[in-house]
């Protein structure tokens, strides 16, 4: 059910409750009212008329007080007054005053007083003409109790009626930006980070758009970054490739073919028996395979170097040396390894750690030695690599793919990294600081045995 539709219920269940109650209330006092004013009613007459009877002697015509005292009582709002001759027949009857407006049938038949009547003893003067009779009548009281209770309902139902719709229109506009998130998010889902809440919302909204606008935000950064990192992934291996093949082109197909060559010449040599020709040729295939063999393991080097982790990480880390030593003969390495040996998961995050600063102390320092320092305890490996280069141009480095990736690497496992400028002399510093997980405690078949 919809908070709109829940809300009405209960607005309307309270209004209907109220009213029930309004209505209880307001019918007992119209019932006590109507009693009240016409007993009073009667009373106040019943003393008027005997007033009216109080007649000093005899009286030449006693119909025709009577019928002055009846008359008296035309207009009454409550009462009517008639003389009744001793056979019963009417013989003079007042007339009450007529509402201005009559009680629906139900409403009379709910709340009426049933009439009283009251028979004034007549003095002697009077007597032998019939009988003076006041009976009340609740014909105008109901009618005045009708007209203000329709008046309080009306002004209750407008009253009810004016809360629902301000209730309504309150939660609609409301829930009106909640909508409008949900589409919002939908699109998001769909893919379309450019989506943002612009609309102004309810002060209790406020975080929730600023919050759906900065997760949009960052998941279209987001979205760059992934395009960006794909397509520098797509480009490096569209390099690493070319360069491959240039490798194979440039240092295996001149030493194939010169095998193909040295062997078609072995085969004509021993054709006409000049077997003393055949020792060179074959000390030069040999030598050409050594060639081949030296600089294929050079690409299978560069092609999987985490298989390099499998010679251990110092192992890896003299690999990596040999490959830049080779091309950068004038870079002197200087590398420290101590402590206990660093967890297998650790050791690919450190690799990568050297690997990615040797890389970007080459292509940007331009230094004369880098120095590698790795030590491990039992809580942690701190991996530092410090070069002699240009250092850092700013104060704080900007950031590239190689810095980001090997940043969030060493985030993964639960590290820090530091990357900053050496404090003493030139060049630049990296530090990472890898926490090592509880080495696994002693089993209990391993423990120490206590003496029974
Ligand atoms: N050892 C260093 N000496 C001097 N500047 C460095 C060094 N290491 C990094 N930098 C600077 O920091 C920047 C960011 O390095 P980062 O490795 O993140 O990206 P990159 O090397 O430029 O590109 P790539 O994404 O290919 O690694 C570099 O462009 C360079 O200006
Ligand atoms: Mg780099």
């Amino acid at each position: 059910m919809t908070i709109q539709r829940r809300l009405a219920l209960s607005f309307s269940l309270v209004l209907v409750l109220s009213l029930a109650i309004g209505l209880g209330l307001t019918y007992s006092h119209v019932l006590s009212k109507v009693r009240t004013e016409t007993q009073a009613a009667l009373n106040v007459g019943a003393d008027s008329a005997r007033h009216s009877l109080d007649v000093p002697g005899p009286v030449a015509d006693p119909a025709e007080v009577l019928r002055g005292i009846v008359a008296d009582f035309d207009g009454d709002r409550h009462l009517r007054a008639r003389v009744e001759a001793p056979d019963g027949a009417v013989l003079a009857q007042s007339r009450p005053l007529a509402p201005e407006e009559a009680a629906p049938g139900w409403f009379y038949d709910l709340v009426h007083a049933a009439p009283e009547r009251l028979e004034l003893p007549l003095p002697p003067a009077l007597a032998g003409v019939g009988r003076l009779i006041l009976q009340t009548d609740s014909h105008n009281e109901v009618a005045e109790a009708w007209s203000d209770t329709r008046l309080t309902l009306t002004i209750l139902a407008f009253f009810f009626a004016m809360v629902l719709v301000l209730a309504f229109a309150t939660v609609k506009a409301g829930l009106a930006p909640l909508r409008e998130i949900g589409q919002a998010l939908n699109r998001i889902g769909s893919g379309d980070y450019s989506t943002r809440l612009a609309a102004p919302v309810a002060a209790e909204l406020e975080p929730l758009r600023d919050g759906f606008n900065r997760m949009a935000s960052r998941l279209e950064e987001m979205g760059h970054q992934n395009r960006a990192l794909n397509e520098q992934i797509l480009n490096l291996q569209e390099e690493e490739r070319a360069e491959l093949a240039r490798d194979l082109h440039d240092d295996v197909a001149p030493f194939l073919f010169s095998v193909g060559a040295d062997a078609a010449m072995i085969r004509q040599f021993l054709a006409k028996g000049e077997s003393d020709a055949v020792g060179p040729r074959a000390e030069a295939i040999a030598e050409a395979v050594r060639h081949m063999q030296h600089h294929l393991k050079d690409v299978l080097r560069r092609l999987a170097p985490g298989a390099l982790l499998d010679l251990g990480l110092p192992g890896a880390i003299d690999n990596l040396v040999a490959f830049w030593r080779s091309r950068q003969p004038g870079i002197a390495f200087e590398i420290e390894v101590s402590g206990d040996p660093i967890d297998p998961p650790l050791d690919a995050v450190a690799f990568r750690v050297v690997q990615e600063s040797f890389s970007n102390a080459i292509r940007h320092g331009a230094p004369t030695t880098i120095e590698v320092t790795i030590d491990a305890d039992d809580e942690q490996a701190t991996i530092l690599v410090e070069d002699d280069g240009k250092g850092f141009s700013g104060p704080a480095p900007t950031f590239g793919f190689g810095l980001t990736g090997m940043q969030e690497r060493v985030r993964a496992v639960g590290g820090t990294l530091r990357v900053a400028n050496r404090a003493s002399g030139r060049g630049a510093r990296v530090e990472a600081r890898l926490p090592i997980r509880q080495r696994r405690p002693i089993e209990p078949s391993q423990s120490l045995e206590m003496p029974a």
